[in-house]
């Protein structure tokens, strides 16, 4: 038995209105699905709809039609709070670092503010014992 894919992505379409009756199909109609542990690379021309594609995924777009389903999950089908949830096992990484790091912020607390955010490990106290440990 073949294990479930991590992600499948099936018949996405991604249209923008672009007023005067116009409408901008920026993605329409991708297939592909992604193997735990598979480097996946999507590739092709400026302005083919790849961001868009990726925005779609973090579910900052809803999705014109089609589906994303992520270990058997439909990430378009989520209440509020599992949602919520769901971020922590979905991020962006952004390719330029200077864009990515908040200069009005130290390392500590760039680190520290989605534990925060996730009340992960109970206390500011223990988060802040992570953040160390994880700095060292
Ligand atoms: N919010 C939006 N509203 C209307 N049109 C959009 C919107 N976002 C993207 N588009 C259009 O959709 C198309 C795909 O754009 P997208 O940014 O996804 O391409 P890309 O493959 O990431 O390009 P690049 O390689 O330059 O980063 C483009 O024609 C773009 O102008
Ligand atoms: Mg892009």
């Amino acid at each position: 038995m073949t294990p479930l894919p991590l992600l499948e992505v099936s018949k996405l379409k991604m249209h923008f209105d672009a007023g005067k009756k116009r409408t901008v199909k920026a993605v329409d109609g991708v297939t592909f699905q992604i193997r735990e542990g598979e480097t996946f690379g999507l590739v092709g021309e400026s302005g083919c709809g790849k961001s868009t594609l990726g925005r779609v995924l973090m579910r900052l777009y809803q999705p014109t039609e089609g589906s994303v389903i992520y270990r058997g999950t439909n990430l378009h089908a989520l209440s509020e709070k599992e949602q919520f949830a769901f971020n922590r096992k979905l991020q962006m990484i952004f390719q330029d670092p200077y864009a990515s790091l908040n200069p009005r912020m130290t390392v500590r607390e760039i680190i520290l503010e989605p534990m925060e955010i996730h009340n992960l490990y109970n206390t500011h106290k223990a988060r802040l014992l992570v953040v160390d440990e994880l700095l060292e």
